[in-house]
């Protein structure tokens, strides 16, 4: 089966983009094995750090360059992405020469208590994407408004509606891996 390395821009334990991501790896289930990347401990971008490289950057590279795709899930704040996310990115496209992003079939998603659910993020975190040379699914887009009551105990869609839209975007991820990776 084709790995989605998953990063959440949310590092809190609360989070709703987390929550929202492991719905979403629950309706891939036996069509493609989400892997949650850790990003919280990776240092700041710091050009120094390359001559003794951190262990959390090496894993995050392996992760990456291990993975068939890579799932973006985004909260927005101050209408752009997750500064966590942007760390990981900056990381992962050096040293200079070994990209861990390029050609990778990438997806992104992300959810806000807001109407317009993480849309404005969203958006700013494709244009980095394909900056780094990733192989960006452009539709479907998933700006999803969050509300607790789509979800069941265990983080199962139960709104028949929202499951079968998310279901669509996870196949069209999945259809996707498989033509451009
Ligand atoms: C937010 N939030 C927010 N929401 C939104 O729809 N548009 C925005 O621009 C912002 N800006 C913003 C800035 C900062 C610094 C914070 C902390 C929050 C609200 C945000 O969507 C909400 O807190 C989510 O629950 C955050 O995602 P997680 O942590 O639940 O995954």
């Amino acid at each position: 089966m084709k790995t989605v390395a998953v990063l959440v821009g949310s590092l809190r334990a609360g989070s709703l983009n987390r929550k929202f991501a492991e719905s979403l790896a629950k309706l891939a289930e036996g069509k493609l094995a989400f892997k949650f990347v850790e990003i919280g401990d990776l240092p700041l971008y710091n050009e120094d750090l390359w001559e003794n490289p951190p262990t959390s950057v090496l894993r995050l590279k392996n992760d990456i360059e291990t993975a068939d795709g890579v799932l973006f899930v985004t909260p927005e704040y101050n209408r752009t992405y997750a500064p966590a996310i942007d760390n990981a990115i900056h990381w992962g496209t050096r040293p200079w020469g070994k990209n861990s992003w390029a050609g990778k079939p990438a997806a992104i998603a992300g959810t806000s208590p807001g109407a317009i659910g993480a849309a404005v993020g969203q958006s700013q975190l494709k244009q980095v994407l394909v900056v780094v040379g990733m192989a960006l699914m452009g539709q479907p887009e998933v700006y999803f408004a969050y509300k607790d009551e789509l979800f069941d105990d265990e983080g199962h869609v139960v709104n028949e509606q929202t499951a079968a839209f998310l279901q669509g975007f996870v196949d069209s991820f999945a259809a996707w891996i498989d033509r451009v990776g």
